[in-house]
């Protein structure tokens, strides 16, 4: 599979471009409010198809299908649940996916052989004229080859991408950073799948108790496809310390000769040959926004090992915590 893909700045002409793309069949990433997505018609089995094979996605992990708004549910879902209108108005458009029994109307490609769909509204400009512009369900996982680390900008899906899909609309980089939450909403009360970019609390705050998956747990895997596949592997491993052990935990692999990176919330005065430091945001919104590029960089550099010293889960934490986790197990 080669083809030459075509880059343009998110501009009117450009989206037009690229609904025309979708309309086709074809592939397009596009910039959400989360991370950058890899698009196609999701009412379309060969469509969908293509976003499996541009990705290297195992065929079982389904998409997030991506709405201009809650009047299009009725196309996608087979019911909407009163709950999802009070999730929906609270928190759509923006990064929240909640997942619904399937409509008829959605292949079995697109759910990953589930009866049940993800569904989303999102809030950046560019994917919304996108999904009007094209008229039509979008289905969209995140636009990193499989494996990797979610692209919060143009130059990381370029760097996965090229060659494998017609169109990338850049926008710039995305302002969120992590992928959105993931909610059930066939269960009673609804089922944390995935924690994203909005919070626990939040949830909590809009619909009450909230049930929580612990990632081990058999059930989970059934219920949360996404937690069967290796997410966010990076060449060098990483490894998950506790706060304020940085210095200590380094200093021994670099006295073995090795090369490392240290990714850490506060100031440090060490400073060493073959140290690589990464400081990040103090609050946790900023450190979601730059967590994936920083840990593309890191691997980029071709250290021996990725240190990170854990942040605190709350807020946004907990998503950090979760991606975090993922990448270095
Ligand atoms: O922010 C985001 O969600 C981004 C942007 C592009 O919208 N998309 C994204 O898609 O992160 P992806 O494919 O990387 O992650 C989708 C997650 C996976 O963990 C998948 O298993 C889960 O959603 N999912 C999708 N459909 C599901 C379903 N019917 N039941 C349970 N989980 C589902
Ligand atoms: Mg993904």
């Amino acid at each position: 599979m080669s083809m030459r893909t075509e880059y343009l700045r998110a501009d009117a002409e450009a989206v037009r471009r690229a609904a025309e793309v979708i309309r086709a069949g074809g592939l397009v990433a596009f910039p959400t409010e989360t991370v950058y997505g890899l698009g196609a018609d999701a009412l379309s089995a060969a469509a969908v198809t293509r976003i499996f094979e541009g990705k290297e996605r195992p065929r079982g992990n389904p998409l997030i299908v991506h709405l201009a708004g809650i009047d299009a549910l009725d196309d996608v879902a087979a019911q909407v649940p009163a709950r999802v209108q009070d999730a929906a108005l609270r928190f759509w458009p923006g990064p929240l996916t909640l997942v619904l029994p399937r409509g008829r109307a959605v292949p079995l490609m697109t759910t990953g052989g589930l009866e049940t769909v993800a569904v989303r509204v999102p809030a950046h400009p560019v994917a919304r004229a996108l999904i009007h512009a094209a008229s039509r369900a979008i289905a969209a996982p995140s636009a990193n080859r499989s494996g990797r680390p979610s692209p919060t900008c143009a130059e990381h899906v370029r760097e996965d991408l090229d060659g494998r899909i017609e169109l990338l609309l850049d926008g710039g980089p995305t302002s969120v950073g992590v992928e959105s939450t993931v909610l059930d909403m066939t269960s009673e009360p609804p089922t944390l799948l995935r924690p994203g970019g909005v919070t626990l609390e939040q949830l909590e705050d809009c619909l009450g108790e909230i049930r929580l998956l612990s990632s081990d747990d058999e059930e989970a895997a059934s219920r949360s496809p996404g937690l069967r596949f290796r997410h966010y592997a990076p060449r060098a491993p990483i490894l998950l310390i506790e706060a304020g052990t940085g210095e200590r935990a380094v200093v021994s692999w670099l006295e073995a000769g090795k090369s490392v990176a240290l990714m850490i919330q506060r100031a440090t005065a060490l400073e060493r040959p073959h140290l690589t430091l990464k400081t990040m945001p103090a609050d946790s919104a900023g450190y979601a926004r730059e967590l994936f590029g920083a840990l593309r960089e890191l691997d980029s550099r071709g250290v021996d090992a990725i240190f990170v010293e854990a942040i605190a889960e709350e807020g946004l934490g907990r998503t950090v915590m979760d991606r975090l986790r993922r990448a270095a197990s």
